[in-house]
């Protein structure tokens, strides 16, 4: 049978689980669709995008959802749920993918009724790729989590972790594409400094990294193991991995996740 999915803040993250859910066949199946932006004219952008009923009535979203999914950005979290919190019924779920807000403060801005779960999706749900960490406040019970994940199981891989982790969680997967995105175009641009045309640098540095990524996933092995593979004793690897380790890559996105989980701590009240 399916749910209505209400989904607060069509924004970018709102609009790709959205299109994620409404491409893939398990969620187009599991949810009824609805959500609300924050201003007429994206109500109106979004709604034509994605074929779903947009507006700007918070109030009636969350009447009508048997699931709300909280997509505004976190300095807008509060205020949005304290104008809805006296429409909350106690068998509703709220999920809220807003960085850093923690289930405390959900339970407190909705008025107390509605069982909450925090989440961590990345911008690869887009396109079913993408990697959701969840947390249940205290009391949720497990069917309620499965509701929660299976928002985002159509749209990749899923995870459950203690509320305590959320933060370092936003610095390696949620923030990670980036980070990626930057290591594709470092590799891409010394395929054209070896004299590779732009597009087929490119290419090889982006499919080396999402097949090193699929073996690390299918093949269960440490990535150490996997790398030693790859490293013939005096061969060209080694060179290779010297370089990377006298530029300090290791350290560097270390430092990397550490400074934004940091960062996620203390999002709430800024603009960001
Ligand atoms: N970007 C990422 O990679 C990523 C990854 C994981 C989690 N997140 C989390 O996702 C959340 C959203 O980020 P985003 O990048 O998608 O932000 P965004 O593109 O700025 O989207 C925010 C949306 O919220 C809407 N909104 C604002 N106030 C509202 C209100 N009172 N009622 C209804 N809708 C309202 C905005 O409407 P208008 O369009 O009318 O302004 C906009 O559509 C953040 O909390 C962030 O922490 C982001």
């Amino acid at each position: 049978m399916s749910m209505k999915l209400g989904i607060i803040g069509l924004g970018k993250m709102g609009e790709a689980i959205a299109a994620g859910l409404r491409r893939s066949e398990k969620g187009a199946k599991g949810w009824v669709l609805a959500g609300t932006t924050y201003s007429k004219a994206s109500a109106t952008e979004a709604s034509k995008r994605l074929g779903i009923p947009c507006h700007t009535d918070n109030r009636k979203l969350v009447a009508e959802s048997d699931i709300l999914l909280l997509c505004v950005k976190p300095h807008q979290a509060e205020s949005v749920l304290r104008a809805v919190a006296g429409q909350f019924r106690s068998d509703q779920l709220l999920v809220s993918i807003c960085a850093s807000i923690t289930t405390a403060q959900l339970k407190e801005w909705s008025g107390g009724k509605p069982h909450i779960v925090r989440s961590m999706p990345n911008t690869p749900c887009l396109i079913g790729e993408g990697m959701t960490v969840l947390s249940a406040a205290p009391g949720v019970d497990e069917a309620r989590l499965e509701h929660a994940k299976n928002i985002f199981s159509p749209l990749g891989k899923t995870a459950v972790v203690e509320e305590s982790l959320m933060d370092g969680v936003t610095g390696l997967s949620g923030c990670g594409p980036a980070y990626v995105y930057l290591i594709v175009e470092a590799l891409s641009e010394a395929g054209v400094k070896v004299g590779l045309p732009r597009k087929v640098a490119t290419l090889l540095a982006a499919q080396t990294l999402a097949g090193s990524a699929r073996m690390v996933l299918e093949r269960g092995e440490h990535p150490a193991a996997l790398k030693d593979e790859v490293t013939t004793p005096a061969g060209c690897t080694i060179d290779g991995l010297m370089a990377l380790e006298e530029g300090k890559l290791r350290v560097t996105l270390i430092k990397a996740v550490l400074a934004a989980s940091k960062r996620s701590k203390t999002l709430r009240g800024t603009s960001a």
